[in-house]
Protein backbone atom coordinates (compact mmCIF):
# COMPACT_ATOMS: atom_id res chain seq x y z
CA UNK A 1 0.00 0.00 0.00
CA UNK A 2 1.04 3.65 -0.51
CA UNK A 3 2.69 5.43 2.55
CA UNK A 4 -0.42 8.07 3.64
CA UNK A 5 0.28 11.34 2.44
CA UNK A 6 0.24 12.55 6.44
CA UNK A 7 1.00 10.53 9.39
CA UNK A 8 0.94 11.02 13.00
CA UNK A 9 1.99 8.33 15.46
CA UNK A 10 1.85 9.06 19.19
CA UNK A 11 2.11 12.67 19.11
CA UNK A 12 2.72 14.31 22.80
CA UNK A 13 3.74 17.78 22.80
CA UNK A 14 2.02 21.45 24.42
CA UNK A 15 3.77 24.73 25.45
CA UNK A 16 6.52 24.88 27.73
CA UNK A 17 5.76 22.02 30.21
CA UNK A 18 2.15 21.92 30.07
CA UNK A 19 0.87 19.26 27.96
CA UNK A 20 -1.65 19.89 25.35
CA UNK A 21 -2.17 16.83 23.24
CA UNK A 22 -1.98 13.24 24.66
CA UNK A 23 -0.91 10.94 22.35
CA UNK A 24 -2.82 11.41 18.69
CA UNK A 25 -2.85 9.37 15.84
CA UNK A 26 -3.55 10.38 12.23
CA UNK A 27 -3.46 9.21 8.97
CA UNK A 28 -4.29 11.61 5.82
CA UNK A 29 -4.33 9.40 2.49
CA UNK A 30 -4.88 11.34 -1.03
CA UNK A 31 -8.22 13.16 -1.39
CA UNK A 32 -9.03 12.69 2.17
CA UNK A 33 -10.77 15.54 3.80
CA UNK A 34 -10.24 14.82 7.28
CA UNK A 35 -12.54 17.00 9.48
CA UNK A 36 -11.27 17.70 13.10
CA UNK A 37 -13.63 18.86 15.36
CA UNK A 38 -13.98 19.19 19.30
CA UNK A 39 -14.36 22.76 21.74
CA UNK A 40 -12.33 25.63 22.69
CA UNK A 41 -9.00 24.30 23.93
CA UNK A 42 -9.14 20.99 22.89
CA UNK A 43 -5.84 21.32 21.01
CA UNK A 44 -7.13 21.54 17.90
CA UNK A 45 -4.62 24.42 16.59
CA UNK A 46 -2.20 22.81 18.10
CA UNK A 47 -2.23 19.47 16.61
CA UNK A 48 -2.00 21.62 12.97
CA UNK A 49 0.47 23.75 14.55
CA UNK A 50 2.87 20.32 14.77
CA UNK A 51 2.16 19.53 11.13
CA UNK A 52 3.28 22.52 10.29
CA UNK A 53 6.36 22.51 12.43
CA UNK A 54 5.54 25.40 14.18
CA UNK A 55 5.74 23.13 16.96
CA UNK A 56 7.67 20.24 18.04
CA UNK A 57 6.47 17.16 19.36
CA UNK A 58 7.77 15.78 22.77
CA UNK A 59 7.21 11.96 21.64
CA UNK A 60 6.03 10.40 18.87
CA UNK A 61 6.68 11.82 14.66
CA UNK A 62 5.25 13.81 12.15
CA UNK A 63 5.23 11.96 8.53
CA UNK A 64 4.84 13.31 5.08
CA UNK A 65 4.52 11.12 2.55
CA UNK A 66 6.69 8.32 4.70
CA UNK A 67 9.42 10.95 5.53
CA UNK A 68 9.85 12.20 9.07
CA UNK A 69 9.77 15.69 9.37
CA UNK A 70 12.03 15.93 11.96
CA UNK A 71 14.41 19.13 11.59
CA UNK A 72 12.72 20.32 8.76
CA UNK A 73 12.47 24.27 9.30
CA UNK A 74 8.79 25.41 8.72
CA UNK A 75 9.38 27.51 5.94
CA UNK A 76 10.43 24.09 4.28
CA UNK A 77 7.68 22.83 4.12
CA UNK A 78 5.97 24.35 1.25
CA UNK A 79 8.52 22.18 -0.70
CA UNK A 80 7.46 18.93 0.39
CA UNK A 81 3.71 20.25 -0.38
CA UNK A 82 2.58 21.30 2.62
CA UNK A 83 0.64 24.19 2.89
CA UNK A 84 -1.06 25.74 5.89
CA UNK A 85 -3.88 28.21 6.39
CA UNK A 86 -3.39 28.96 10.16
CA UNK A 87 -5.89 30.67 11.81
CA UNK A 88 -5.65 34.51 11.56
CA UNK A 89 -5.04 33.35 7.58
CA UNK A 90 -1.72 33.59 7.37
CA UNK A 91 -1.57 36.42 4.69
CA UNK A 92 0.54 39.72 5.26
CA UNK A 93 -1.86 41.85 6.19
CA UNK A 94 0.84 45.62 5.57
CA UNK A 95 1.52 44.11 2.05
CA UNK A 96 -1.11 44.69 -0.90
CA UNK A 97 -3.07 42.19 -2.57
CA UNK A 98 -0.38 41.72 -5.45
CA UNK A 99 2.01 41.84 -3.00
CA UNK A 100 1.20 38.72 -1.30
CA UNK A 101 0.72 36.47 -4.55
CA UNK A 102 4.64 37.81 -5.11
CA UNK A 103 5.22 35.99 -1.79
CA UNK A 104 3.26 33.06 -2.59
CA UNK A 105 6.18 32.60 -5.53
CA UNK A 106 8.47 31.26 -2.84
CA UNK A 107 7.41 27.57 -2.80
CA UNK A 108 8.35 27.83 -6.65
CA UNK A 109 5.30 28.50 -8.64
CA UNK A 110 5.72 31.56 -10.66
CA UNK A 111 3.64 34.79 -10.78
CA UNK A 112 1.85 34.38 -13.80
CA UNK A 113 0.39 30.73 -12.67
CA UNK A 114 -0.65 32.40 -9.11
CA UNK A 115 -1.98 35.50 -10.54
CA UNK A 116 -4.18 33.98 -12.92
CA UNK A 117 -5.38 31.09 -10.94
CA UNK A 118 -6.23 34.00 -7.74
CA UNK A 119 -7.77 36.40 -10.18
CA UNK A 120 -10.04 33.75 -11.95
CA UNK A 121 -11.38 32.50 -9.11
CA UNK A 122 -11.38 35.35 -6.91
CA UNK A 123 -12.61 38.22 -9.68
CA UNK A 124 -13.54 40.21 -6.49
CA UNK A 125 -9.77 40.09 -5.95
CA UNK A 126 -8.36 41.67 -8.93
CA UNK A 127 -10.13 45.12 -8.51
CA UNK A 128 -8.35 45.15 -5.05
CA UNK A 129 -4.76 44.20 -6.18
CA UNK A 130 -2.95 47.69 -4.47
CA UNK A 131 -4.99 47.47 -1.39
CA UNK A 132 -3.70 46.49 1.90
CA UNK A 133 -4.88 42.39 2.32
CA UNK A 134 -4.81 43.78 5.68
CA UNK A 135 -7.97 45.98 4.64
CA UNK A 136 -9.73 43.41 2.68
CA UNK A 137 -13.25 42.04 4.35
CA UNK A 138 -12.43 38.92 6.24
CA UNK A 139 -14.08 36.82 3.50
CA UNK A 140 -11.64 38.67 0.85
CA UNK A 141 -9.01 37.60 3.26
CA UNK A 142 -9.93 34.66 3.53
CA UNK A 143 -10.70 34.08 -0.57
CA UNK A 144 -6.61 35.44 -0.55
CA UNK A 145 -5.47 32.69 1.95
CA UNK A 146 -6.88 30.01 -0.41
CA UNK A 147 -5.49 31.87 -3.45
CA UNK A 148 -2.17 30.70 -1.44
CA UNK A 149 -3.20 27.02 -1.27
CA UNK A 150 -4.68 26.75 -4.92
CA UNK A 151 -1.68 28.56 -6.34
CA UNK A 152 1.29 26.68 -4.61
CA UNK A 153 0.22 23.33 -5.67
CA UNK A 154 0.44 21.49 -2.60
CA UNK A 155 -0.09 17.65 -1.45
CA UNK A 156 -1.34 18.20 1.87
CA UNK A 157 -3.57 21.81 2.91
CA UNK A 158 -4.06 22.46 6.69
CA UNK A 159 -6.96 24.76 7.73
CA UNK A 160 -7.55 25.60 10.52
CA UNK A 161 -11.02 27.68 10.87
CA UNK A 162 -11.81 28.40 7.59
CA UNK A 163 -15.31 29.99 8.74
CA UNK A 164 -13.97 31.97 11.24
CA UNK A 165 -16.68 35.24 11.11
CA UNK A 166 -17.12 34.44 7.30
CA UNK A 167 -21.11 34.13 6.11
CA UNK A 168 -22.22 30.88 5.56
CA UNK A 169 -22.74 31.84 1.55
CA UNK A 170 -18.85 32.15 1.94
CA UNK A 171 -17.96 29.10 3.75
CA UNK A 172 -20.23 27.08 1.33
CA UNK A 173 -18.00 28.57 -1.56
CA UNK A 174 -15.13 27.99 0.07
CA UNK A 175 -15.51 24.57 1.27
CA UNK A 176 -16.80 23.60 -2.27
CA UNK A 177 -13.27 24.33 -3.66
CA UNK A 178 -11.40 22.56 -0.94
CA UNK A 179 -13.47 19.30 -1.71
CA UNK A 180 -12.32 20.25 -5.47
CA UNK A 181 -8.68 20.45 -4.48
CA UNK A 182 -9.28 17.05 -2.75
CA UNK A 183 -10.71 15.75 -6.24
CA UNK A 184 -7.70 16.43 -7.06
CA UNK A 185 -5.84 13.97 -4.67
CA UNK A 186 -5.00 16.55 -2.59
CA UNK A 187 -5.37 15.35 1.51
CA UNK A 188 -6.49 18.17 3.32
CA UNK A 189 -6.71 18.24 7.45
CA UNK A 190 -9.27 20.94 8.34
CA UNK A 191 -10.23 22.66 12.13
CA UNK A 192 -13.64 23.78 12.72
CA UNK A 193 -15.03 24.52 15.77
CA UNK A 194 -18.82 23.94 14.18
CA UNK A 195 -18.91 21.67 12.36
CA UNK A 196 -22.13 21.33 9.66
CA UNK A 197 -20.56 22.59 6.68
CA UNK A 198 -17.48 20.71 7.26
CA UNK A 199 -19.25 17.71 7.53
CA UNK A 200 -20.94 18.17 4.34
CA UNK A 201 -17.59 17.63 2.40
CA UNK A 202 -15.30 15.19 4.77
CA UNK A 203 -14.24 11.98 3.72
CA UNK A 204 -13.41 11.31 7.69
CA UNK A 205 -13.88 13.26 10.63
CA UNK A 206 -12.76 12.85 14.40
CA UNK A 207 -13.44 14.49 17.78
CA UNK A 208 -10.22 15.84 19.44
CA UNK A 209 -11.36 16.98 23.94
CA UNK A 210 -8.44 17.71 26.29
CA UNK A 211 -5.27 16.60 23.74
CA UNK A 212 -7.07 13.36 22.93
CA UNK A 213 -8.86 12.16 19.66
CA UNK A 214 -12.01 10.31 21.71
CA UNK A 215 -13.81 9.34 18.37
CA UNK A 216 -13.17 9.20 14.94
CA UNK A 217 -15.21 7.63 11.81
CA UNK A 218 -17.44 8.56 8.89
CA UNK A 219 -18.79 12.10 8.91
CA UNK A 220 -22.67 10.49 9.62
CA UNK A 221 -21.30 8.62 12.15
CA UNK A 222 -19.61 11.77 14.06
CA UNK A 223 -22.48 13.90 13.50
CA UNK A 224 -24.24 11.61 15.97
CA UNK A 225 -22.04 11.95 18.72
CA UNK A 226 -21.20 15.60 18.31
CA UNK A 227 -23.85 17.02 20.00
CA UNK A 228 -22.96 14.57 23.53
CA UNK A 229 -19.31 16.06 22.56
CA UNK A 230 -20.17 19.58 22.59
CA UNK A 231 -22.43 19.05 25.99
CA UNK A 232 -25.27 21.65 25.14
CA UNK A 233 -23.80 23.30 21.94
CA UNK A 234 -26.42 21.17 20.39
CA UNK A 235 -28.08 23.97 18.22
CA UNK A 236 -24.46 25.94 17.14
CA UNK A 237 -23.52 22.92 15.10
N1 LIG B 1 1.23 29.66 22.68
C1 LIG B 1 0.66 29.06 23.72
N2 LIG B 1 1.22 29.08 24.95
C2 LIG B 1 0.65 28.45 26.01
N3 LIG B 1 -0.49 27.73 25.93
C3 LIG B 1 -1.10 27.67 24.73
C4 LIG B 1 -0.56 28.33 23.56
N4 LIG B 1 -1.40 28.09 22.54
C5 LIG B 1 -2.40 27.34 23.02
N5 LIG B 1 -2.23 27.08 24.35
C6 LIG B 1 -3.12 26.27 25.19
O1 LIG B 1 -3.20 24.96 24.63
C7 LIG B 1 -4.52 24.46 24.74
C8 LIG B 1 -5.03 24.06 23.36
O2 LIG B 1 -5.12 25.22 22.57
P1 LIG B 1 -5.48 25.19 21.02
O3 LIG B 1 -5.27 26.55 20.48
O4 LIG B 1 -4.77 24.06 20.36
O5 LIG B 1 -7.05 24.83 21.09
P2 LIG B 1 -8.14 24.78 19.95
O6 LIG B 1 -8.75 23.41 20.01
O7 LIG B 1 -7.57 25.21 18.65
O8 LIG B 1 -9.21 25.84 20.46
P3 LIG B 1 -10.12 26.90 19.66
O9 LIG B 1 -11.30 26.10 19.16
O10 LIG B 1 -10.53 27.85 20.72
O11 LIG B 1 -9.31 27.52 18.58
C9 LIG B 1 -5.34 25.56 25.41
O12 LIG B 1 -5.44 25.24 26.77
C10 LIG B 1 -4.52 26.81 25.20
O13 LIG B 1 -4.71 27.74 26.24
MG1 LIG C 1 -7.87 26.84 17.44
Amino acid sequence: MDKPLLQLDNILTGYGTIPVLHGIDLTLAEGDIYALLGPNGGGKSTLLKVCSRQIEPWKGNVKVAGRSMEGVAPEELAKVGVCTIPEGKGIFPNLTVSENLVMMTHSGTDLATIESITYDRFPQLSNKRKQLAGTLSGGEQQMLSMARALGTNPKILLLDELSMGLAPIIVKELYEIVAQLAEQGIGVLVVEQFARTVLGVATRAGILINGKIISEGSPNELEDQLSDAYLGTKGKI
